[in-house]
């Protein structure tokens, strides 16, 4: 279905729950955020139920999303009956990766089509600086175990921020032996990360896409390695996201930017998010959400297709360059 600005709609981001192993700086406060009640949180049942409702409104493909995704019990089997779900065609997910070793092979098997990983710097220090309590090694294993699992593309997600001085080249040429896909993503102001409290978001942390590839390519140069290329249709990697793509001549994987902010994908939007206490949020930036959680204890999957439909409905044109939501981006995820 479209939306009322002409969108076609077909991917449903479900956030699984609000918590997680990491405590990412550009994601969550310092002191964590206060966890969602036991009742709060959809039931994986429900979650079903609201799945099954969003084919009626033309979803065709889901992402599970936390908090991180892993750490909700459940989610095997979650993904087993949404990939066997009619009108689903796609179900795949955004992790940091930890559970990974352990999970890899049951999500595989229980049909997960995809995973992309998050994961912003090689370097062990900064890595724990910016998860706050993670370790680097933990999410290369993840990474590996998502290579030997079969999974196909692997996604690399890195945020990039101005001040953290991240090494782009040498992360990007994480793309040149094995067939990983690193995406730079433009630091969003999400949550109380763009105010006071958080990570302190600033404009001038946001490093735009386009002067990103110059520092890449520039620092290429002066390796005497050659720089990156645009890649067009076929060779990209699947995806129903916003990311343009590039490759190192050669690479085993490819280099793509998502640039929300500098080049914002807006007018190409085919998405709507549900959190993990039950309410879908027409779009990352706005604060309007409707509470498809009593809709459906209260009056079943008819009264939840209602709240698609307003979802639908209330879907703003663009983000209008909003700085700051009332919730952080862990209890929205991505
Ligand atoms: P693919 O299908 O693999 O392309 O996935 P994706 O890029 O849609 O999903 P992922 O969870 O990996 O998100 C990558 C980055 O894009 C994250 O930083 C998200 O927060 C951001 N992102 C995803 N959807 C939106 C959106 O609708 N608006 C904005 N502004 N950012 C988004
Ligand atoms: N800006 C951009 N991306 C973010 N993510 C989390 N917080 C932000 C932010 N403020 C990314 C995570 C993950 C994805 C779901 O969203 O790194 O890969
Ligand atoms: Fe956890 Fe991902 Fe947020 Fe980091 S960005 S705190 S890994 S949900």
């Amino acid at each position: 279905m479209k939306d009322s600005h002409g969108r076609v709609i077909d991917y449903l981001r479900i956030s699984l729950t609000d918590r997680c192993n990491f405590r990412c700086i550009y994601c969550m406060p310092a002191d964590g955020v206060q966890p969602m009640g036991h009742d709060e949180i959809l039931r994986i049942e429900e979650i079903e139920a609201i799945a099954r409702v969003a084919t009626r409104i033309g979803i065709r493909s889901v992402r599970l999303t936390g908090g991180e995704p892993l750490v909700r019990k459940g989610v095997v089997d979650l993904v087993k009956s949404l990939s066997a779900m009619d009108g689903i065609v796609n179900v795949s997910m955004t992790t940091n990766g930890v559970l990974l070793p352990e999970m890899a092979a049951d999500l595989k098997a229980a049909g997960l089509s995809r995973v992309n990983i998050s994961l912003d710097t090689l370097d062990p220090e900064q890595f724990t600086y910016i998860t706050r309590i993670g370790r680097l090694e933990s999410t290369m294993k993840g990474i590996d175990a998502a290579l030997e699992a079969g999974f196909d593309p692997v996604k690399i997600n890195a945020v990039t921020v101005r001040r953290l001085n991240q090494d782009f080249l040498g992360f990007a040429k994480l793309s040149l032996e094995r067939p990983l896909h690193v995406r730079f993503i433009e630091y969003m102001p999400v949550g109380s990360a763009a105010g006071t409290g958080g990570s302190g978001w600033d404009k001038s942390d946001v490093i735009p896409s386009e002067e990103l590839l110059e520092i890449i390519n520039d620092r290429a140069i002066d390796e005497g390695i050659p720089v990156l290329e645009p890649l067009d249709g076929e060779h990209k990697p699947i995806g129903w996201g916003p990311a343009r793509y590039f490759e190192f001549p050669g690479a085993a994987g490819t280099v793509g930017f998502i640039s929300p902010l500098s080049r914002h994908f807006c007018s190409e939007c085919n998405r709507l998010r549900l959190t993990a206490d039950g309410k879908l949020r027409p779009c990352l930036f706005s604060d309007r959400e409707i509470d498809v959680r009593t809709a459906l204890r209260e009056g079943g999957e008819d009264a939840a297709y209602q709240c698609f439909l307003e979802a639908l409905n209330l879907k703003p044109d663009e983000h209008h360059d909003k700085v700051g939501t009332e919730r952080n981006m862990s209890q929205i995820g991505g």
